[in-house]
């Protein structure tokens, strides 16, 4: 054995891990390595601020602040780190602080936390710990930078870094700008004016003014204090076993070297080198090590080095470091080509993953996924691009090879190791004093469905080339160049080596490119089986074209001014040359949410009622000690529960099996349908149930079938991944689409109470029309909830065959009733808790009860408490998500617009259970009635397939409706060649043709505020200007177009009845319940605001003081029955009337005694009265059953929404402008949430619109299995400008306090989006016809597929648009002399 100081890791040094968290230390001696520090700060300590939202790096939720101390510096590292990829042991040393140890409500919040509140920035609250630290991680560490001390109450932070600080992070409820507005508070750059809506200041109030009211900010106190006895703790690598696992971390290559001999001799055991271990959040491997071996202390692959020959960066260095170092100016003999090369590859680094990859993810790593498993990297791709040189080392053989030569080698051995890459130093070659100017130039590119990252490329690319221009002609000689293409579907980044030698020393000119071109689209092609082929082909077409074009033809001049100073500062502003500049520099630098207006009429009438009041609980679900499901601490012998779900659509299932590697790893127990003690059910509603797991027949991908319960979350999770299914599918037929269900009249019944009536006589109308567009079809695909917080419950068996149940849900009742129902128990022997639900959007209505149902059936037979918090991809799996359809449609009109029939033929897949599907019908033809279409006529047919049955999402029916109506305005405006905006105007309900489609619920002439909205809209978004000035920027760009479009809604809505009970306790405080759930929809609030309002008629004290006197304590099932389901956007007005009946009931309780004892002192305090009530026995608990009447119970919704989208006809990427939005609240019960419900709402639109592909494979099985695949709007997708203004339309007699609802009915409002999107497609449409090739005529009637992603709009573009121009430009005299082709 070795002597001191050469310790090998085999020698079995007992070493203790040893670290901090929010300050507290650690001290642990046995780990099992491949503990996450997630998984060890939600099971081993009280820090629950830490969310599991995706376990693969992709969504923010469990950012913690990751601080390493440098003893040679004596200075603090901070950064954020996802700590659910990050590996427990190798935070040796570190202190970690979570949301708790930025502010707490024991030791004081930090102004994050108080003005994210403030700003009205958490709904749900499950994303905003993690927001918290990213925001937290940012300020300190721009406060430590030498920048200038900002003004008073600010952070060195600019506005640019405190947008991107939350950028990985994903809010599925926000919407984001209030986040961002809270972000950009800190900013030392920040005008006042340009925060939004928030509760610290009101309106018109100066800046002084605004600055003292924010929790104010002391940028001084940014260097947080590093526990000092980590300070002192050793500084090297921890080598620790644990379980016959073990952890190494050698400190030199020798230690290393020895270790991978040990392990290469010792066959057998299994071993995986790590650094980051940030590649699990794409691989997930399910295989357990028995060696990891952390090369993070191996000072060789931690060097960073620049010279004049260039930057050596070793494999260990994490991608954050290498930006810093790549963007390092003051570095001596590097030359300013290469400078500019070095940058531009930072740039291009600063869109992989997110910041809190970014921040442990090394160069290495990545290197080797992409060797290995062909990971679709961009560091390949842009490294290719500029020959960078690889280190490799195995055994004791050095390699320094090309990374081109690295990437065709066969994957490299287990016990190679990569040490790390040079990067040279680029400098153009020709002599400048000859007769040439010469330049180098470099671009990357990347075309992502999110622009600034978190999102993989359909495509990669980046050139480099060396151009000459002859001083005496005007045109542009290409030396060489370097073309590097990756991610698009292919083994690894490859060089266009033919396309790069046919460009060599070739004057650049429109043929040229054009070949080139011709050549690329025959390299570039993805492999079989990956999607959007043709698409990614045309993206590498783009790429180069917007990389040469711009040097064709260029005038001698305008080029020289170019070569002095590369990308456009050319002195010419109004020049062609800088315009097309122009045109692609915008598309590379995008900007975040640049402007945001929050216009709200304040209703003071009913006080606290109207007033914009903080969210209940937005404070500690800032600081997450908010406490959900999961959260609440594991009762004794707690066991955890994971779903094995059936893979084939309809079989037999003849057993099932777990892998013996699987059952010993902790498993108690199967549980199938076998165990089941009462009924078969797993969720049921009105129209039918759902078992629990499927018996002996499966009947869809998906569909439960057992429950393996085990130990822990991830051995349970992990046995049921790895259990095989034994399916007999022997004459099983599954129904794998509607028009098969059509066929074989595979249908759920619809009542007929629920099934619209038609409007008019269809016959008549279509013989009254001048046109007939008949049988046009329209097909729309499901989404996903993408909630943050997973379905989760945790069952706790009681005495006497009790069992108590803490659940996510949004329907306790109906929970309640399943489970005693599937247990074979009385309903008192079930009690359901559900305090709040970190997002539903309706996901956590009938799909919650299952996941609960499952944990007491588990818990009931193992007598033991069960939890369970299913993993994002079996949620995604599970879920069924919203429903997809085709509509079949015949229209007739007049040739002005106005439309005077309408038949629409709908198959509604509703999935292998009724769920609520068959409310479909009427939901759907509720909003569909927008329009005036003269007569309406319709057959929906709810047809059951063998795909998971779909739920209610967020206007459930109501957004596709909406969809189908604005498609059809299209057809009709298309078909006419009329402007599609007064097409829409022409055919908007005037109020005799509105209560002639809507009845009863059309209310009063005066409540119809729509046509004014309309009108109001046009206005205040400036619409009819904006379409003339696009109409202009369309005619002189060719390749960016824009489009505008302006939508209305109308959304009915009903109240169900929904119980209340207000007790007020001996101290005057005041507990209220309610059949709501609060789902971050704000209901909370305002049924406090409601219970002060009502409770102040009595009188004594103040309003604000009886708010603060409130909670709203979390739903039990049996102290209040009849709760219902929280959903349909009407359970907060509902709740909050509920609550004011009671209210008003203890008023009147009160009020003899309250007028004796005011007769008898003059004035009382609250405090007293109640006092006085306890003496006196008055009866201080009171509960109610409000039961909307009839004319109450049904009304509409009014809004309308314009947006303005440009379209990248090179990528097909769309980039929201502007979206104004007016959205008619009544009078708002809270604007401030309502704001946030409108925002979020519309985002999420957005969402479904143009980002969320849920798809499935030949089976329905979903493969869409997390935020790899499934991508929600993140900060950088939202509208650029977002206007919103809530209509305060006073008085309206039938409403709760006058209020209307807000939680659905503007998420359909981002149809407008779509539409716009299509507007842009049309002008490229026409302008691709005009350089012929095409048909004779443009098809401007196309359909617009949702959503419309990257791929689909650019295909509706054209996938060869730029050959086709090429192709024109070179066939007309015109385009010859034209110069330049962009
Ligand atoms: C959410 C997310 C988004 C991402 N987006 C992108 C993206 O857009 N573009 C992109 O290019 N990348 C992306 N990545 C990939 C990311 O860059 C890599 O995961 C990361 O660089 C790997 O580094 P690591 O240190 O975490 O490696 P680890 O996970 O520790 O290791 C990865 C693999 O490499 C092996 N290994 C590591 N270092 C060495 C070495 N020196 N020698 C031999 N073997 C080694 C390990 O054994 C393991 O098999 C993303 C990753 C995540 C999690
Ligand atoms: S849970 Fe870690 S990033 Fe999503
Ligand atoms: S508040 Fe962000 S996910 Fe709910």
């Amino acid at each position: 054995m070795g002597h001191q100081g050469q310790n090998t890791n085999s020698e079995k040094t007992k070493q203790t891990l040893v670290f901090a968290v929010n300050g507290q230390r650690f001290e642990l001696s046995e780990v099992n390595p491949s503990t996450t520090l997630l998984e060890f700060l939600r099971s081993q300590t009280s820090f629950k601020s830490v969310k599991l939202g995706c376990g693969e790096g992709g969504c923010g939720a469990c950012v913690v602040l990751l601080s390493k101390y440098d003893p040679v510096h004596d200075k603090v590292d901070d950064c954020t780190v996802s700590s659910c990829l990050t590996l427990l042991c190798s935070v040796n040393g570190c202190s970690i602080t979570t949301a708790e140890g930025v502010g707490n409500s024991k030791d004081g919040f930090h102004p994050i936390q108080e003005r994210f509140s403030g700003f009205h920035a958490s709904q749900c609250g499950y994303c905003t710990p993690g927001m918290c630290v990213s925001l937290y991680s940012a300020l300190l560490n721009a406060d430590k930078t030498s920048r200038p001390e900002p003004r008073p109450g600010f952070s060195k932070l600019t506005l640019s870094e405190a947008e991107k600080s939350i950028a990985g992070n994903l809010c599925r409820c926000t919407g984001y700008r209030p986040l961002v507005d809270a972000c950009k508070s800190f900013a030392v750059d920040v005008d006042m004016e340009d925060l939004g809506f928030n509760s610290f200041w009101r309106k018109g109030e100066s800046d002084e003014v605004k600055l003292s009211r924010l929790p104010p900010h002391n940028c001084n106190k940014a260097t947080r204090g590093f526990p000092e006895f980590l300070k002192m703790a050793t500084k090297s690598g921890l080598n620790m076993e644990s379980e016959g696992c073990h952890w190494y971390s050698p400190c030199s290559l020798e230690q290393l070297q020895r270790l991978l001999h040990m392990v290469e001799v010792n066959d057998g055991t299994s071993m995986k080198i790590v650094i980051g271990n940030t590649g699990m959040g794409y691989y997930k491997e399910l295989d357990l090590h028995n060696k990891y071996i952390d090369l993070s202390y191996i000072p060789e692959l931690a060097i960073i080095s620049k010279d004049q020959t260039g930057i050596k960066i070793g494999a260990s260095v994490t991608i954050s470091k290498a930006i810093e170092t790549l963007r390092e100016e003051n570095v001596d003999g590097i030359n300013q080509e290469a400078k500019l090369v070095f940058k531009k590859l930072a740039n291009h680094m600063e869109k992989i993953a997110t910041g809190f990859v970014r921040n442990s993810a090394s160069i290495g790593g990545n290197l080797i996924m992409a060797q290995r498993k062909h990971f679709p990297s961009d560091i390949t791709t842009i490294l290719l691009s500029v020959d960078a040189m690889v280190d490799i080392l195995t055994g004791d053989r050095h390699e320094n090879i090309t990374l081109e030569e690295f990437l065709e080698r066969p994957p490299l051995v287990s016990n190679s190791v990569l040490l790390g890459i040079k990067i040279p130093c680029w400098k153009s070659s020709t002599d400048v004093s000859s007769k040439t100017y010469t330049k180098l130039l470099y671009e990357t590119y990347r075309a992502a469905p999110r622009p600034i990252g978190n999102a993989l490329p359909y495509l990669n690319a980046a050139f480099l080339a060396e151009v000459s221009l002859c001083k005496n002609s005007a045109g542009i000689v290409l030396n060489n160049c370097r073309l590097a293409f990756g991610a698009y579907g292919t083994k690894h980044s490859i060089r266009a080596r033919n396309v790069e030698e046919f460009l060599s020393a070739k004057f650049l000119d429109v043929g040229v490119l054009y070949e080139a071109i011709e050549l690329l689209e025959s390299t570039v092609i993805p492999e079989e089986g990956v999607a959007s082929p043709a698409y990614r082909t045309s993206l590498a077409i783009g790429f180069l074209f917007e990389f040469l074009s711009p040097l064709i033809n260029i005038h001698s001049e305008i080029s020289r001014f170019w070569f002095d100073g590369y990308n456009g500062n050319f002195p010419f502003n109004d020049s062609k040359v800088k315009q097309n500049f122009d045109q692609f520099n915008q598309i590379k630098s995008p900007t975040l949410l640049s402007s945001a207006k929050q216009v709200i009429q304040l209703n003071e009438d009913y006080r606290p009622v109207g007033e914009p009041t903080i969210k209940s609980g937005a404070t500690i679900q800032s600081s997450g000690e908010a406490v959900y499901v999961d959260d609440i601490p594991s009762p004794k012998d707690c066991l955890h529960g994971a779903f094995i779900y059936s893979t084939e659509p309809l079989a037999w299932v003849k057993g099932i099996k777990l892998k013996p590697e699987a059952s010993v790893d902790g498993v108690s127990a199967l549980i199938s349908f076998k165990d089941i003690p009462g009924e078969n059910v797993g969720a049921q509603t009105i129209f039918g149930g759902e078992p629990l797991y499927a018996d002996e027949l499966t009947q869809c991908a998906g569909q439960r079938i057992a429950l393996v319960v085990a130990d822990t979350q991830k051995n349970a999770d992990i046995a049921a991944e790895l259990a095989v299914i034994d399916y007999d599918k022997k004459n099983l037929e599954p129904i794998l689409s509607v028009e098969e269900a059509f066929e074989r009249c595979s249908f759920f019944e619809v009542p007929p109470f629920l099934y619209p009536e038609p409007v008019g006589d269809f016959s008549k109308g279509m013989a009254e029309a001048d046109h007939q567009i008949e049988s046009a079809v329209l097909k729309l695909g499901s989404q996903y909830y993408f909630y943050m917080e997973t379905q989760t419950a945790l069952a706790v068996p009681d005495e006497d065959n009790c069992i108590v149940v803490y659940s996510s849900n949004q329907c306790p009742e109906f929970v309640h009733d399943t489970i005693a129902k599937c247990l074979g128990v009385p309903g008192h022997n079930v009690r359901v808790i559900t305090r709040r639900v970190g997002g539903g959007f309706g996901g956590k209505a009938i799909k919650a009860i299952p996941v609960a149902t499952a944990c007491a059936l588990a818990a009931y037979k193992l007598h033991r408490p069960v939890r369970m918090y299913v993993n994002r991809k079996t949620d995604m799996i599970m879920a069924g998500g919203r429903h997809p359809m085709k509509i079949t449609y015949s229209v007739g009109f007049k040739g002005s617009g106005k439309i005077t029939a309408l038949k629409l033929d709908i198959l509604v897949d509703a999935g292998m259970s009724a769920d609520i599907s068959p409310i479909m019908p009427h939901n759907m033809i509720g909003p569909l009635k927008k329009y005036d279409w003269g007569a309406l006529a319709f057959d929906i047919k709810v047809c059951k397939t063998n795909l998971p049955s779909r739920s209610a999402m967020r206007a459930p029916g109501e957004v596709q409706a909406s969809f189908i109506a604005e498609a059809i305005m299209e057809h009709v405006a298309s078909a006419l060649a009329l402007e599609v905006d007064s097409v829409r105007s022409i055919n908007l309900h005037t109020y005799e043709s509105l209560e002639l489609f809507y009845k009863t619920s059309a209310g009063e002439p005066s409540e119809y505020t729509l046509p004014s909205i309309w009108n109001k809209l046009a206005m205040s978004s400036n619409f009819y200007r904006r379409t003339e000035l696009l109409k202009e920027f369309n005619r002189s760009n060719k390749w960016r177009k824009r489009g505008i479009s302006r939508v209305p809604i109308v959304h009915p809505v009903m109240l169900r009845a929904t119980p209340g009970k207000v007790s007020i306790l001996r101290d005057g405080s005041i507990v209220v319940e309610v059949g709501g759930i609060e789902l971050g929809q704000g209901l909370w609030t305002k049924v406090k605001q409601m219970t002060a309002y009502a409770l102040s008629l009595i009188q004594c004290g103040g309003t604000e003081e009886l708010l603060e006197k409130v909670r709203v304590i979390q739903a039990d099932s049996l102290s209040l029955i009849q709760g219902g389901f929280t959903s349909g956007s009407t359970t907060s007005e509902s709740s909050c009337e509920a609550v004011r009946l009671c209210c008003n009931i203890l008023v009147e309780r009160l009020t003899a005694l309250k007028e004796r004892l005011v007769e008898q002192m003059g004035s009382i305090k609250w405090e007293t009265l109640i006092l006085q009530a306890y003496m006196t026995s008055v009866n201080l608990s009171a509960s109610t059953l409000y039961i909307p009447d009839f004319s109450s119970m049904q009304y509409l919704n009014y809004g309308a929404a314009v947006s303005e989208v440009e379209v990248n006809l090179l990528t097909g990427q769309t980039t929201i402008l502007q979206t104004d939005i007016i959205y008619d609240c009544g009078k708002s019960l809270n604007p401030a949430v309502d704001l946030g419900q409108i925002e979020g709402a519309f985002v999420q639109g957005i969402g479904f619109f143009m980002l969320e592909e849920y798809p499935t494979n030949s089976k329905g099985l979903v493969v869409a299995e997390g935020t790899w695949s499934y991508k929600i709007p993140t900060v950088d997708t939202i509208p650029k400008r977002f206007n919103v203004e809530i209509l305060n339309s006073g008085h309206h007699k039938n409403r709760v306090l006058s209020s209307k609802a807000s939680g659905e009915p503007p998420l359909v409002l981002a149809v407008s989006v779509h539409c716009a999107i299509r507007a842009a497609i049309k002008e490229a449409r026409l302008q691709l016809h005009s350089w012929g090739g095409g048909v004779d005529e443009p098809d401007l009637t196309f359909q617009l597929q949702v959503p419309a992603t990257m791929p689909v709009v650019k295909e509706l573009c054209g996938l060869d648009n730029i050959q086709r121009f090429l192709q024109w430009t070179l066939g007309s005299k015109q385009g010859e002399s034209a110069g330049c082709p962009v």
